[in-house]
Parts: C-alpha cells; sequence; structure tokens
C-alpha cells in the first residue's frame, strides 16, 4: 500500500494527535503517503481529505482533543454513506483508512472492510469500552483528570463534613469509575456492571461517621444513573449528611495526555501503518498483557464484550472499610 488516510471520530479523547502523529510519521518513514480526513466520517463523504507530512504534526504529541476534529455521524450507519465516503477515497488514490475512535467510529470501519475496503482501528476514547484490548488511548489521562477533581473534593467534603457524590463519565461501562475510585479512596464504587444495595451504602456512611469520619465520597459511573438521582435516593434511604452532587462530565475529555497514553498512542499508530503497509486491513490494534495484538475487526464488534475489571470493585470494597 503506497497511500493511506486517517481520521478520528465520536467523542475525542486525550492521545488521539499523538496517534495521528504516529500514522503520519511512521507512514512516511516507510516510503508511503498519508492524508487527513477533517470530522472523521462526515468528513471522509464531504470528501474533507487533505495531504499531511512531516511539519502538520510537529507540536501536536502533547495537545489534547485532536487538531484532525472529530464529529458523531449516524449518517455512515446507512449503505449510501458507507459507499459514498469509499469513492471520496478511491478518488483521492488512498488505498487504506486508519481510524482512531470509540465503539461507533470501528462500527463504521467494519463496514468499510465489509465492502472491501481495507481499515484498521485503533482504540481512542475515554471510556475504555472497546472490545480486543485492555487500555483505549485517553482512558488513562480521564482517569487522572477524575482523580485529581476527587482528591480536591475530598478537601472540601472534609471540611464541611460532607458526603460527595462524584459522577464520572464511561457510558455504560464502569473502568473510568473503577480506576479513579480505587486510586482515589473512594468509599463506594457504583458501576453498571455491578449491583448496589443503598442500604448497604447507609450503613458504610453511617458507620464511618460513627468512627469520626468527616467525608464520604461515592464515585458513581454515568451509565448506573445521574448523580442528583442517586444522591435522591441516598435521602429516600435516610441519609442525613450534608450531601452534594459533581458531576465531572467533559472536563474529563480534554487536557494535555499522560505519558501512558502518548506512548500506547505512538504504539497504536505505528502498528497501524505495518499492517497496512503489508495490505492486511479489516483488523483492530490493541494492547492485550502489555502486547500489541491486531484482530479482525468484524469478529471482535460482532463477537466479543469488554469486561471492566471486577477486581477492582472487589479490592475497592475490601479496602474501604
Ligand atoms: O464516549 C465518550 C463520552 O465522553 C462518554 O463518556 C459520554 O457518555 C459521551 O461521550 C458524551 O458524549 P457527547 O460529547 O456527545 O456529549
Amino acid at each position: 500500500m503506497k497511500r493511506i488516510a486517517v481520521l478520528t471520530s465520536g467523542g475525542d479523547a486525550p492521545g488521539m494527535n499523538a496517534a495521528v502523529r504516529a500514522v503520519v510519521r511512521k507512514a512516511i518513514t516507510e516510503g508511503m503517503e498519508v492524508f487527513g480526513i477533517n470530522y472523521g466520517y462526515a468528513g471522509m463523504v464531504a470528501g474533507d481529505i487533505f495531504p499531511l507530512d512531516i511539519a502538520s504534526v510537529g507540536d501536536k504529541i502533547a495537545r489534547g482533543g485532536t487538531f484532525l476534529y472529530s464529529a458523531r455521524y449516524p449518517e455512515f450507519a446507512t449503505r449510501e454513506g458507507q459507499l459514498a465516503g469509499i469513492d471520496q477515497l478511491k478518488k483521492h488514490g488512498i488505498e487504506g483508512v486508519v481510524v482512531i475512535g470509540g465503539d461507533g467510529s470501528y462500527h463504521g470501519a467494519m463496514r468499510l472492510t465489509e465492502h472491501g475496503f481495507p481499515a484498521v482501528g485503533i482504540p481512542g476514547t475515554i471510556d475504555n469500552d472497546i472490545p480486543g484490548t485492555d487500555y483505549t488511548i485517553g482512558f488513562d489521562t480521564a482517569v487522572n483528570t477524575a482523580l485529581d477533581a476527587i482528591d480536591r473534593l475530598r478537601d472540601t467534603a472534609t471540611s464541611h463534613v460532607r458526603t460527595f457524590v462524584v459522577e464520572v463519565m464511561g457510558r455504560g461501562a464502569g473502568d473510568i469509575a473503577l480506576w479513579a475510585g480505587v486510586a482515589g479512596g473512594a468509599d463506594d464504587i457504583i458501576i453498571p456492571e455491578h449491583d448496589f444495595d443503598i442500604k448497604e451504602i447507609m450503613t458504610r456512611i453511617e458507620a464511618g461517621r460513627k468512627r469520626g469520619k468527616k467525608h464520604t465520597i461515592i464515585v458513581l459511573a454515568e451509565g448506573v444513573m445521574g448523580g442528583q438521582e442517586f444522591a435522591d435516593k441516598l435521602k429516600e434511604a435516610g441519609n442525613d449528611t450534608d450531601t452534594r452532587v459533581s458531576i465531572l462530565g467533559h472536563v474529563q475529555r480534554g487536557g494535555m495526555p499522560t505519558a501512558r497514553d502518548r506512548v500506547l498512542a505512538s504504539k497504536f499508530g505505528a502498528y497501524a501503518v505495518e499492517l497496512l503497509k503489508e495490505g492486511r486491513g479489516g483488523l483492530a490494534v490493541g494492547i492485550e498483557k502489555e502486547e500489541l495484538v491486531a484482530k479482525d475487526i468484524i469478529d471482535t464488534l460482532t463477537n466479543h464484550k469488554h469486561k471492566a475489571d471486577l477486581s477492582l470493585y472487589q479490592l475497592n470494597a475490601d479496602l474501604s472499610i
């Protein structure tokens, strides 16, 4: 393969720029030409496609967001949308495409593959909810951002002897809540993958207060319910501690990527180019037990599901006594 393209799609994630940089630099190192596609699949269909060179990705590795912009583009779920996108790629002489994004973006890459156009998916989402990889680009940064917020909230919670319900992102996955919760010493972590018992949570809050504990931090994954709804449930169950809700929201999607996310992005980007250079498409790259892997994208999406590490849930329960 001599000419490839790269796009970012869906919710942005810190480290996407580092991944684009890796794709561009590795492709040039391998003697290939590389094009950028703005606004994900929307830009593909609109033909918003332009050449990238070494300098285009200079000064990008440390930046959050994505300089190729991103979009959610449901039209790409249709056959017409997919074929229009492939037409545009072919018009530019592009033979393969690297798609950096989350679940929806992977489905787009799977459709390109089904139409016989080589696509390689790189997992880029703060949610860490993609099958076929232990970690996605942006997850580590988002966890650290959430953790920083939890540490700050604990300060003010202690001063005022308050309970905080901290709502974190993650869509249907509890990974951000689990990691930020364990690292932040949360009293409870509430995730979609595990039932919760509001009475048990109440008992724990009351026992803590009796022991003289000045703060309670409950980390709640957005996939369970909203922070206020959860605080209301606590109140109904008899919570009489002064309670506040903090919704961390999109702050978790921005900021400079951590070293771990930059290294992961660099590895994924370079690996995706190696695969396309060998003419291999229809693959999802990932990392499992610290080894790079490339899996059939159709099989990955159809037959596999992401699993949160529930040992962290138990660990937190054991430690937050
Ligand atoms: O998938 C990333 C994510 O940030 C989720 O955690 C969140 O539920 C969603 O995107 C928010 O989407 P939007 O940016 O479209 O509001």
